[in-house]
């Protein structure tokens, strides 16, 4: 359950007037009214005759994230390097039709309704037995075969900021009730890229939201990230089976291949690994404060990421399906492990797993989270 405490949070934001709630009906997901679409939402392509936009959100120190309506996708992220060379570092295409295409691995994309894997897209909630679209073996990933990431949502900026507004109807993919999801993106001045979603719903439903942006701190999408440094703030993680479904252990990384709590190479211990990085660590954390989830350093660049969330999992996906075929920014291949991506989440298959952080939001409560990713010089 989401927010046991609800009553405080309600009474807050009724005297903040951020949000009205509505303990009925799925509800109004926040009152961010202020934002207007400004029109500077450039058309890029359309789809089913509606206009897919990107809209570019700046900092003062000159990084600049251009994101669409479509999947709210995060396009680009320019970052300076140690000289102050701002490059982009996050995979992604040149052409929107390339973002279309079911080929593309989610690039950049916001996930849901339930992000990373259901076992055989099937669980059982209140007695009932519900069938979600499997699209990975048998399984069901990232909300099925039209997950959060290739729909319009609704978009309107102000200053550094874009929310997105996606309503998200009753029997969805298989999700039961109507959810009303809000994400908002803020390009800070400290050089964060700040994401925070809300959800409500009329109905029971498992809800994991989660952006999947490839990172590549290089601003080279020909170099491996293997030789960037990462730090995971986790002393356990999720063991999977071969379709990546978590076996229900949860296992200490301490003396194994998936021991980041001392930064090392992501390529130091990949070959014990099979078929490389793609688990869900779990993070050392009580409740859900805002906490270091993750550091990233790329060395030749000195570009620095820091990863903070209210999650208490993070899938640390090393590209591993990346295999050359698909054309890159630039025209260029992405070659395995080209992007690794952070995933802030619930733990997969959560919802068949009781013993795992409940991911179950009811009506009358509020899914929210924060995500941040801070850049800074090493
Ligand atoms: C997630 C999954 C991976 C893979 C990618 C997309 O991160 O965990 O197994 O499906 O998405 O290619």
């Amino acid at each position: 359950m989401y927010l046991k405490n609800f009553c405080l949070p309600f009474f807050l934001s009724i005297t903040l007037g951020f949000f009205s709630c509505n303990s009925e009906d799925s509800g109004t997901v926040s009152e961010n009214e202020e934002f207007i679409d400004e029109g500077e939402g450039k058309v890029v392509g359309l789809l089913d005759n509606v206009e897919i936009k990107e809209y570019v959100l700046k900092n003062k120190n000159g990084m600049e994230a251009v994101i669409l309506n479509y999947g709210g996708i995060v396009k680009s992220l320019l970052v300076p390097d140690k000289n102050g060379n701002l490059q982009d570092v996050v995979l992604g295409f040149d052409s929107i039709g390339q973002y279309l295409r079911t080929e593309n691995p989610y690039m950049g994309a916001i996930i849901g309704r339930y992000a990373n894997r259901i076992s055989r897209g099937v669980f059982v909630m209140d007695g009932r037995s519900y069938t979600l679209e499997s699209n990975d073996n048998e399984n069901s990933l990232h909300g099925g075969i039209k997950g959060f990431d290739k729909v319009v949502w609704n978009a309107a900026k102000k200053g550094n900021s874009l929310r997105l507004r996606y309503v998200s109807i009753d029997g969805e993919g298989g999700y039961p009730g109507n959810l009303n999801v809000e994400v908002m993106y803020e390009l800070t001045d400290d050089n964060e890229l700040k994401i925070t979603y809300a959800a409500t719903t009329d109905k029971p439903t498992p809800v994991n939201l989660t952006n999947h942006s490839y990172f590549n701190l290089s601003g080279d999408y020909s170099e491996s990230v293997l030789n960037h440094i990462l730090h995971l703030n986790a002393d356990k993680y999720t063991p999977v089976d071969e379709t990546l479904i978590p076996t229900g252990e949860i296992a200490r990384t301490g003396g194994t291949p998936f021991d980041f709590t001392t930064p090392k190479a992501i390529g130091e211990d990949i070959q014990q690994v099979p078929g490389g990085y793609d688990h869900n660590f779990v993070l050392n954390k009580l409740g859900d404060s805002l906490t270091l989830a993750a550091t990233l350093y790329h060395e030749g660049s000195g570009r620095f990421m820091e990863m903070f969330t209210t999650e208490p999992g993070v899938q640390f996906y090393s590209g591993n399906f990346l295999d050359g075929s698909l054309t890159g920014k630039g025209g260029k291949p992405y070659q395995k492990h080209a992007g690794l991506c952070l995933e802030a989440q619930h733990f997969p298959d959560s919802p068949n797993r009781p013993e795992f952080p409940d991911t179950i939001l009811q009506p009358g409560e509020k899914y929210s989270q924060t995500t941040v990713y801070k850049f800074s010089i090493k």
